[in-house]
């Protein structure tokens, strides 16, 4: 049953807007579409315990109860305006925010809200297929959990596209929904959500360290002058803080039988557990993928966003200062086979200080892991976050190899530890053979501890996903 509009939680006045009304009506029977079409592959009619946002209450903004995912109820809110915003960076420092698009700014605010847009669809896409081999009923929730969040941001982008950029906007919302994950003549925009996740160690790598390019990539535009904009993001990353809960603690419960075997002198292999350099090798994979989202090292779009107040920095009210003028980045960068100092001005690097704080962030969760080893007794045995230098797609140093520590390598070298590295063809058909459905209540995968608590106050063996009739 589809939803009508009047049951869409919001606190955007809805129904005083006419025109908005009417897109919105247009774009939700093709939103539900899409959802039946390439969300959750044989979990349409389950009842899944998810958690909703109704409001923005601090108490009230989740309620906990079983639905079936194509009813949920995808609401759109804002972080409510707290007195007269003004802008907080740029050359533009201290003017009010806008209410609207400024009309200088139109082209590139609908590009950074289309890009991030994009990424939330395409996320439900890759994850489609998981379902049927979650390796529990807790993980399979959270799954889903993830989905529906994800394809409320959609609805949220959606909204700012219709409500703010008239049919150009309407258009975008649209391509939205026609673009797919992996497809080859309409693919998704950024090359990390067209790689299709069919294993849950992919999962909670990409939760982990995919959504989390997400959480800095949000933070950034909830300091945007475009005030609908930032409280958009603002209220998006309270949900956010739960996928990536779901992403680190996946890995580290991974990590947890793994280490627990090891602890006991078993191999993990024989146990139906993953071995520690596999998970390395998936880390790797990710990390590195994931680092190519915040773009090149040195980009003038970064520099323009952050000059006209679009796009900001990582709590850009810690700050000292505001402007970013006159002062200087350092950078590494590879040039004639070596490694040279290039001193570029900040603003040009401001995708490079989002990824430090980006990187930081990521050895945070790699050394809990690691604190999860010692805990179990593996001694002499830790797991890394390699280089910002190693595997690049993008940037300066995507021009040459490095290995895990940054070290300029050969080619040939950089070949010869390929597998070693980086995921390999064994590693894969290893980590699939895992893959089975544990759907018994309390019971999990060989591969993965369970949870230290259930989710909402419910005990680890609730029944957080019911299958129709049951
Ligand atoms: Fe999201
Ligand atoms: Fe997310």
């Amino acid at each position: 049953m589809a939803q009508s509009l009047e049951t869409i939680p919001n606190n955007v006045d809805l129904g005083s807007d006419r025109r908005l009304q009417r897109a919105l009506e247009q774009w939700q029977p093709n939103f539900l579409s899409w959802w039946r079409d390439v969300g959750p592959e044989g979990y349409q009619t389950h009842d899944v315990y998810l958690r909703t946002a109704i409001s923005v209450e601090p108490d009230g903004w989740a309620t906990f109860d079983y639905v079936r995912m194509p009813e949920y109820r995808w609401g759109i809110f804002l972080v409510p305006k707290s007195g007269e915003r003004t802008i907080g960076f740029g050359d533009n420092l201290g003017q009010p925010a806008w209410d609207d698009v400024p009309g200088e700014h139109r082209n590139a605010l609908r590009r950074i809200i289309v890009t991030q847009a994009d990424t939330e669809p395409a996320s439900v896409e890759q994850q489609r297929m998981l379902g049927k081999v979650a390796p529990s009923m807790y993980d399979l929730r959270n799954l889903f959990q993830v989905n529906v969040e994800e394809g409320r941001h959609l609805w949220a982008m959606v909204y700012l596209l219709h409500r703010h950029f008239g049919r150009d906007g309407r258009e975008e919302a649209e391509e939205l929904l026609a673009r797919r994950s992996g497809s080859s003549d309409k693919p998704r925009i950024l090359n990390a959500f067209n790689e299709p996740i069919d294993d849950w160690l992919s999962f909670f790598m990409f939760a982990m360290f995919t959504d989390r390019d997400g959480k800095y990539q949000l933070a950034a535009l909830a300091e945007s002058g475009f005030d609908p904009l930032a409280r958009t993001t603002r209220f998006m990353l309270t949900e956010e803080a739960h996928h990536l809960f779901v992403g680190e603690m996946g890995v580290d419960r991974v990590v947890q039988r793994t280490a627990e075997l090891m602890g006991q002198g078993k191999e993990p292999r024989k146990e139906g557990a993953i071995p520690l350099d596999v998970i390395q090798r998936y880390l790797n994979q990710w990390f590195t993928l994931s680092l190519d989202l915040f773009g090149g090292e040195v980009s003038s779009n970064a520099a323009d966003f952050f000059a006209a107040g679009l796009k900001g920095r990582f709590r850009e009210d810690d700050l000292a200062e505001h402007k970013a003028m006159g002062q200087t980045y350092r950078l590494e960068v590879p040039e004639n086979g070596k490694l040279v100092e290039e001193k570029v001005p900040l603003r040009n690097a401001m995708n490079e200080v989002l990824r430090d704080e980006y990187v930081k962030d990521c050895q945070r969760a790699v050394d809990r892991w690691n604190k999860t080893l010692a805990k179990n007794g593996v001694q002499g045995l830790s797991l890394a976050l390699p280089h910002r230098r190693f595997h690049r797609g993008v940037g300066p140093h995507a021009t040459a190899k490095f290995d895990p520590q940054g070290r300029m390598i050969s080619e040939a070298e950089f070949e010869a530890h390929k597998e070693e590295w980086l995921i390999n063809e064994a590693d894969r058909a290893y980590v699939k053979s895992l893959m089975h459905g544990v759907f018994e209540r309390g019971k999990m995968a060989s591969y993965i501890a369970p949870p230290a608590k259930g989710i909402n106050a419910m005990p680890v063996d609730f029944e957080y996903v019911r299958a129709p009739g049951a």
